[in-house]
């Protein structure tokens, strides 16, 4: 039976002489789910996403084998990214957020309309792609050669350790590294990503040495010289030094400068991950603790956490022109370039990607790096003011002394052991992200449960800051309300 291939109104096709009228309609769903997107970015969510029994159902739907109804998928579209954990509000505090910047939105959408086709030299797109690398590295004061967008902070470590890898192992790229023992130093507090970039580069995660931190949880440079020497008396190849510049637990910058002598002595490739923390080198409260990092051979900053724009987008920079083209250059050609252009895939790992930098691009146009910088400063003074309210109440304890803009603390309840009260704060976490005022995350400092925060939206505004403990306080004490400990500030 012949199938018909009869334009339904819900799909516009081009030739359907509907077309214009539905593509008017559907840009005005748009527009007002945009609105009530953004409008929901400035207010606290009531609660913890909930993802109806009915929507399940939807969910577990098998493909659909005929046309649908535009809006209706729209709608249930919008549904499931309303029931989903979102970032994009004031008071989410947890993992390291963003802010979900409007000028992000609208990069996005018009870089979907266009689909600019960077598998290839894609002209004007290309040359924005390195404007916005540029921005970037001057932004964070780094002295880069060159530098690539990537999916993100996982991302963009892989790609500095292949690099590294590369220079460390010639040939490694073609004959793997089999029977060449390569290390790679992080410290103990280093992201998992590292772990996962060591394993996927081929080195094995038994090449990884972690080295402990000193009492403000920062990479010991002595240690770290120690290990690379007594790993080259055994004959291994150091591959790596990761050093972290900003901390997923507690925002810890390790001695960078210190690093970078050990490096420089040494002869090994350092990376500074600075996904997270590396956008307050452009403050001038937080630049001192990134002394160093000029000398570093690669760095990781992702967009996507303290730029505010939206995932995913990360970039990884370099010092040096070459070790990228070393790492990712290839000669097979499946479809012929001009011989002359150059090919961005040639350094970086992906072919199709979606143009990430425009998300950056157009905020940093649009805002200008004067009010990024100003952002920031909030941000971590946000982070301070927690802290000082911390120290001040009685019924809560910070368990670190803050660096960046993440700062852990726990409640106490008067008579509970440590052991219970790693239960009680485990608890009060989930309690909050179902309350929805404040969402943040239970993490684990020094094998003791607290709540971590972590501030890296604009939109978290100092008044917003005192809702923290309120919060916690008063969910607190309703998990125990025997403890009669409440609001009792010093
Ligand atoms: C220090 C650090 N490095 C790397 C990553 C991984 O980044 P992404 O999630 O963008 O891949 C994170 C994520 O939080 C991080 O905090």
């Amino acid at each position: 039976m012949a199938r018909s291939l009869e334009t339904p109104l819900s799909v516009p096709f081009c030739d359907s002489p509907a077309a214009p009228a539905e593509r008017a309609r559907l840009l005005d769903d748009l527009r007002h789910h945009l609105a009530t997107a953004w409008e929901s970015f400035d207010r606290p969510r009531p609660s913890e996403p909930h993802v109806d029994a009915e929507l399940v159902g939807r969910l577990g739907g098998a493909l659909p084998e005929l046309p649908g109804e535009t809006r209706a998928a729209l709608d249930d579209a919008v549904r499931v990214l309303e029931a989903s954990v979102s970032p994009s509000r004031p008071l989410f505090l947890a993992y390291v957020g963003s802010t979900g910047l409007e000028t992000g939105v609208l990069a996005s959408a018009l870089s979907a309309a266009y689909d600019a086709n960077l598998a290839t030299a894609a002209g004007a797109a290309d040359l924005l792609d390195e404007q916005a690398v540029r921005w970037v590295a001057e932004f964070v004061g780094y002295p880069m050669a060159e530098g690539h967008f990537t999916s993100g902070g996982q991302t963009s470590n892989f790609t500095a350790l292949l690099a590294a890898r590369e220079q460390a192992l010639p040939g490694a790229r073609e004959q793997g590294v089999a029977g060449r023992r390569a290390t790679v130093y992080c410290s103990d507090e280093a992201h998992h990503s590292v772990v996962r970039a060591v394993e996927a580069a081929g080195l094995g995660r038994r090449a990884l040495r972690r080295i402990p931190t000193d009492g403000r949880r920062r990479m010991r440079a002595d240690l770290l010289r120690a290990a690379l020497v007594r790993d080259r008396a055994e004959g291994c190849t150091p591959v790596a030094v990761v050093a972290t510049a900003g901390t997923t637990l507690t925002g810890a910058v390790d001695p960078l400068a210190a690093i970078a002598d050990v490096c420089e002595r040494e002869g090994v490739w350092l990376h500074v991950d600075g996904a997270y923390g590396l956008p307050a080198a452009a403050t001038g409260t937080a630049a001192h603790l990134f002394t160093g990092l000029d000398r570093a051979d690669s760095v990781t900053v992702d967009a996507h956490k303290w730029l505010g724009v939206q995932k995913s987008c990360s970039v990884v920079l370099l010092r040096r022109r070459g070790p990228l083209r070393a790492a990712f250059g290839h000669e097979e050609r499946y479809m012929l370039h001009q011989e002359d252009t150059a090919n961005p895939v040639d350094h970086t790992f992906e072919y199709s990607r979606p143009f990430r930098s425009l998300r950056l691009w157009l905020s940093l146009r649009v805002h200008g790096a004067d009010r990024f910088r100003a952002w920031i400063e909030r941000t971590l003074a946000n982070a301070a003011l927690l802290a000082d309210e911390v120290r001040a109440h009685a019924s809560f304890e910070l368990l670190h002394e803050p660096m960046l803009s993440t700062v852990c603390f726990r409640h106490l309840v008067p008579g509970m052991s440590d052991a219970e009260l790693d239960i009680h704060n485990e608890r009060l976490a989930h309690a909050m992200q179902a309350d929805g005022r404040v969402f943040l995350a239970p993490a684990v400092v020094d094998g003791r449960t607290c709540l971590r925060t972590c501030f890296v939206n604009f939109r978290t505004t100092p008044d917003a800051v005192q809702t923290v403990l309120e919060v916690a306080d008063e969910l607190g004490l309703a998990l125990h309300p025997e403890s009669g400990v409440t609001q009792a500030h010093l």
